[in-house]
């Protein structure tokens, strides 16, 4: 029994038991057979009954991208009820024809169907200008892995990448910057260039060139959805065109990253790229963003007021809700629908529009409670652009930590509202590129978490296992390594702080706090119990180990009784992108009675400068008796106040 399990193990370890995503059903046969190199060998055979019985309770789009795969010492039979479905088999054969070792397929048969309709990808292109040769070759493997949908995020305050006819500048100026890389270009102040200026780094991808990649991507059933951004997220609009900036009290135009709701320029402009967006893409959903406007500039514009009150709007949030119901109208007389950011909820949702959930999933559950559609895509579970593995040993980064396992972890369904799920389009992950100047290290971040994302949205929750997968995305990742592209490596992978695996005694855990300066709201891990717990962080700050403080830090230890004192010391985190810094010193006092205390240890900062993520221990070595211990920790005189983070006071 065991060599045969041993045996069954190798013919899936060699074949579709590797395939990401995992195919629905998978029944081997004995045999192995030899594909011929020009796929003469491959019959299709459409409107199967046997498939169409298997596929009569699915909905729609599954039964449309089902499709049965048998390979038998005669040769390689699909049989599905369309084209798309039958591609899908042809993309799960060229997967086993890249994993296979030998040029042999063994035999056996597959039946599968997607678990959901949308299963995508963003790409941002502003932030960091790709190629389309780079765009295509990810398109490669996207098709590999039965993704279906290509998010272009093509305009952003970092530079507008799309050639748009009718507004010139918006690339021959909105395309260039000064600096080439998105910190340098903050760092000199954020400005652009116009076209052909030595040293301006940027582009823009031509219409000819998307067209392409929409022909492209559709021969592999992945559909392209532009993204326009607006109101927010614009400042290379203003800069291009100041009559869409809202007037300040000077009558001069406010060069926020906000355009202005209230001018009816803003309007034209947008109408107008929207028309030509449309001649490119022919997507049902047209993204207009909506995500994180300031909003600030539109209080005192004479012009927004004007609007809030021709329209009777009450605040500034009605007045973006304004922005996006005309934009959707717009688009609806073009028979498109309005893809948007979840802030498009706020001030009240368009009543068609399709909502992107990011800040989390509730957003999405709301949307669909009011009977909208939603795609997911969390920061908590699907934001590439966080690091993968330690941070210190990872291209500095933004965000918190996001293994592959916690990427596969992500339920789209899991605490959704009963009836909701007609609703649920589905998933995407979204990789943003601030830090990532290099297409070695936008593959780095891209790969091989795609892969978590295109099996949660392919696979059957319930077949879905993390060890399983784990085993197969080694595979995959050695796949792509093959195909040239530069994936994390994942055989290499680190994994969580070691620290915070296993519990830490000593003498201070379970001792209660006394907070003098309070930790935030939302960075409060287990509240007064976090730093006693002997839980130490993880790699991540938000990962509920680390308490945040944006103040100096101030708080006492009470130990109960006064005892021999031999070692006081914390870990604090350093994040330069997410605003986390070590502080600039840390005071450790003790006191007999709570009320006394005397300074036995200052700990200044051990490193000039942060340049990563880190975790730096400060603490002392002490001979005293105390019953109290009292840490005052005091932030580097910053430009801006970083925050403090810290997981345990260790008290020995
Ligand atoms: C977003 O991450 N601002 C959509
Ligand atoms: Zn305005």
């Amino acid at each position: 029994m065991q060599l045969l399990s041993f045996l069954l193990s190798l013919i899936l370890a060699a074949g579709p038991g590797m395939l990401i995503p995992k195919p629905v059903s998978y029944e081997p046969a004995a045999g192995h057979y030899i594909p011929r190199e020009d796929g003469k060998d491959v019959r299709v055979r459409m409107g199967d009954k046997t498939l169409q019985k298997v596929v009569k309770d699915l909905p729609a789009f599954a039964a449309e991208e089902a499709y049965l795969l048998t390979v038998s010492l005669r040769g390689i039979d699909i049989r599905a009820l369309t084209q798309e479905g039958a591609d899908r088999a042809r993309q799960t054969l060229a997967q086993l024809r890249l994993l296979s070792e030998d040029g042999t397929l063994p035999c056996g048969t597959i039946i599968d169907w997607p678990r959901f309709a949308h299963r995508g990808f963003m790409m941002d292109l502003s932030r960091h200008f790709r190629s389309k040769d780079f765009i295509l070759k990810q398109l490669d493997a996207m098709s590999l892995l039965k993704m279906n949908v290509f998010h272009m995020h093509l305009t952003d305050g970092a530079g507008w990448r799309i050639q748009i006819d009718s507004y010139p500048r918006l690339t021959s100026l909105g395309a260039w910057r000064d600096g080439d890389t998105w910190s340098e270009w903050n760092r000199r102040g954020s400005h652009y260039l116009e076209e052909g200026t030595p040293g301006a780094y940027g582009g823009y991808l031509t219409k000819d060139e998307l067209r392409e990649i929409v022909a492209y991507a559709a021969e592999r059933h992945i559909e392209v959805i532009p993204e326009i951004e607006m109101p927010g997220h614009s400042s290379e609009v203003l800069r291009a065109y100041p009559e869409v900036a809202c007037l300040g009290a000077d009558g001069k135009p406010v060069y926020s990253s906000d355009v202005c709701p209230g001018s009816e320029e803003t309007f034209k402009l947008f109408q107008s790229v929207l028309d030509e967006v449309i001649e490119i893409f022919p997507s049902r959903l047209i993204h207009i963003g909506g995500d994180e406007a300031g909003k600030q500039s539109w209080h005192n514009c004479p012009r927004c007021r004007a609007r809030m009150e021709a329209e009777g709007l009450k605040n500034v949030e009605e007045l973006q809700s304004y922005l996006v119901r005309r934009m959707e109208k717009y688009l609806n007389g073009k028979g498109r629908n309005l893809l948007g950011w979840d802030e498009i909820m706020e001030g009240g949702l368009a009543p068609e529009a399709t909502v992107l959930s990011w800040r989390g999933t509730q957003q999405g559950f709301e949307a669909i409670a009011m009977g909208h559609d939603v795609i997911m895509s969390p920061t908590s579970h699907l934001y590439l652009d966080y690091p993968q593995d330690a941070p210190l040993y990872e291209p500095e980064g933004f965000g918190s930590y996001q293994p592959l396992s916690r990427v596969y972890s992500f339920d789209p369904e899991a605490g959704m509202p009963a009836g909701g799920r007609e609703h649920l389009l589905g998933l995407q992950g979204n990789l943003w590129a601030e830090m990532i100047p290099t297409d070695e290290h936008y593959e780095h971040m891209m790969y091989p978490r795609l892969a978590a994302i295109a099996e949660i949205g392919w696979t059957p929750q319930d077949q879905r296992e993390w060890t399983d997968f784990h085993e197969r995305a080694l595979a995959f990742t050695e796949l792509l390594q093959e195909q040239g592209y530069h994936p994390f490596d994942l055989a290499a992978e680190i994994g969580e702080r070691p620290e915070s695996q296993q519990p830490l005694s000593h003498l201070g855990r379970g001792a209660r706090v006394t907070y003098i300066t309070p930790y935030t709201q939302k960075y409060a891990a287990a509240g007064d119990a976090t730093l006693t717990d002997g839980q130490r962080g993880r790699w991540g700050y938000a990962d509920g180990g680390w308490q945040g403080f944006d103040s100096d830090l101030d708080l006492t230890v009470d130990l109960g009784k006064v005892q021999p004192l031999h070692y006081v010391g914390t870990t604090f985190m350093s994040s330069i992108g997410a605003w986390i810094a070590l502080p600039e010193k840390l005071e450790i006092a003790v006191s007999e009675d709570g009320s006394s205390f005397q300074t036995v240890a200052v700990i200044r900062r051990p490193l000039k400068d942060e340049t990563s993520t880190m975790y730096i221990p400060y603490g002392a070595v002490l001979n005293e008796r105390a019953r109290f211990v009292r840490l005052r920790a005091f932030r580097a005189d910053a430009p801006q106040h970083e925050w403090l983070f810290l997981d345990e006071v260790e008290i020995n």
